[in-house]
């Protein structure tokens, strides 16, 4: 199932990301795609807020797994996988891990993951740049990216 949102700004997409957070548990896996500066982590952001993170979560430029305590002895984890260069950094990171560690996980660029997360059930999120500060926002609860290969 897809859901689409559009965002007019950065608060935005911070609440949209709030508002799809709260259908999360968890063991939840959660893919972001969307180019440089599209606002995977403004939907991060507010989406970790809701589930109950004190911390803002920002895009951290060494840390690429990033734990929050959130509510209810919930961690919410935060992935930006932008600078790993070969699959096998993942195991060496920990990012394998952290997904069966039972929290809910945001993954920004999974791309390089792809064979790790292929037989995992995901919640995936899409943005899209339509204009300077407007961003198409799809969900496709339960389902993987369809990368057309
Ligand atoms: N509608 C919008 N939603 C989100 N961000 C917006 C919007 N309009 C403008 N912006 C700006 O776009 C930028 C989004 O930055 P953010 O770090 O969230 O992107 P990102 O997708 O995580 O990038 P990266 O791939 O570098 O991690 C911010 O500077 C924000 O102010
Ligand atoms: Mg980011």
């Amino acid at each position: 199932m897809e859901r689409v949102f559009l965002s007019q700004s950065e608060a935005q997409t911070e609440a949209i990301g709030a508002e799809i957070a709260e259908g999360f548990q968890g063991g939840d896996v959660v893919l972001l795609y969307g180019e440089l500066g599209c606002g995977k982590t403004a939907l991060v952001r507010g989406a970790a807020r809701v589930l109950g993170v004190q911390e803002v979560i920002t895009s951290p430029t060494y840390t690429l797994i990033q734990p929050y305590e959130a509510d209810g002895g919930l961690t919410v984890y935060h992935a930006d996988l932008y600078r790993i260069e070969e699959a096998e950094e993942l195991f060496e990171i920990g990012f394998e891990e952290c997904l069966f560690a039972g929290g809910i996980v945001f993954v920004e660029w999974p791309q390089i993951a792809a064979d790790m997360l292929a037989g995992l059930k995901v919640q995936t999120i899409r943005i899209e740049k339509t204009e300077d500060k407007e961003r198409r926002i799809t969900l496709i609860k339960n389902g993987h990216e369809d990368t057309g290969s």
